[in-house]
């Protein structure tokens, strides 16, 4: 199950796209292995998350310790906590950019992290959104969006169709040709969720993408994206600083504390 991966650099200002086996290590792409040109989907839609007993140590730091988090297939769930806690380090995880000390990650009944498995991020059909958009400055808003399908080898034909779609869906229909610089902040971050979306994953991991925007801006944006995620039906995990932002967006709310699930609840 081929995916999009964008990781911003570590100036956070240029993205760089992750495809292959060392995508954890190193910025390169590589060929895709199997490619869907049918639908939106890649049949497993949406999974079921699964993590038992994860934990992940950076040499001698221990980050995560003994996550146990189950998150219904088609909801989402909101991840709070202070700065320092893991919550970036467990959508790595859940991402495949990083592969846990111990414990397991499941996609549905599908392992893909333990201390022996990483599945790669290409094939764990994820899409992402960052604080820092992460968008390609060389590529129109399109061009940017249209990138899964074609890393997809979806038809030119279907990619149009898909990519006039989803840049409708986020109101972004007249602003297809600009490049990213010639845009809002609130813009850009919508550039950067239909590029997650366009592809339709089974799964959408969020780090604090509203963090960057005003509060207007963000309360608006808000609201589009729980829409949004309540028509996809996609499973989702997102990381706020923002309590009032996790009410709008999610069904579940995981507060973390130094590396660990303290309180489950519901909005
Ligand atoms: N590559 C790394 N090597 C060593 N330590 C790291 C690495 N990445 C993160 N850490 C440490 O792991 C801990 C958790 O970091 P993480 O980025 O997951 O926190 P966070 O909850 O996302 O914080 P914030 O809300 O500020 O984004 C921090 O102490 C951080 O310094
Ligand atoms: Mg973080």
């Amino acid at each position: 199950m081929p995916c999009l991966f964008v990781h911003s650099s570590l100036s956070g200002k240029t993205p760089l796209y992750f495809y292959g086996r060392n995508a954890r290590t190193a910025p390169y792409i590589c060929p895709i292995q199997r490619v869907s040109t049918m639908g939106y989907n890649d049949g497993d839609h949406p999974a079921t998350i699964n993590i038992t007993g994860l934990g992940h140590r950076f040499v001698d730091l221990a980050v995560l310790d003994d996550i146990n988090l189950r998150i219904p297939a088609g909801t989402t769930l909101a991840l709070l906590g202070p700065s320092g806690c893991g919550k970036s380090t467990l959508l790595r995880l859940l991402a495949g950019l990083l592969q846990p000390s111990h414990g397991q990650i499941y996609f549905g009944d599908r392992l893909i992290a333990s201390s022996h498995l990483c599945v790669p991020p290409e094939q764990r059909n994820i899409g992402m959104v960052f604080q820092d958009y992460a968008l390609w400055p060389h590529m129109s808003v399109a061009q940017n969006v249209d990138f899964p399908l074609q890393m997809r080898r979806v038809a030119r034909a279907e990619r149009h169709t898909r990519v006039a779609a989803v840049l409708e869906r986020v109101g972004l229909s007249d602003f297809a040709s600009r490049r990213p610089a010639e845009l809002s902040g609130g813009q850009q971050q919508r550039v950067a969720l239909a590029r997650a979306i366009v592809a339709e994953p089974g799964i959408l991991l969020f780090d604090e993408p509203l963090s960057n925007l005003d509060r207007d801006l963000r309360d608006s944006l808000c609201r589009d994206m729980a829409r949004l995620l309540a028509q996809l039906h996609t499973t989702a995990i997102y990381v706020t600083h923002d309590r009032a932002e996790a009410g709008i967006v999610a069904q579940h709310i995981a507060y973390m504390a130094k590396g660990r699930i303290v309180e489950l609840t519901t909005p």
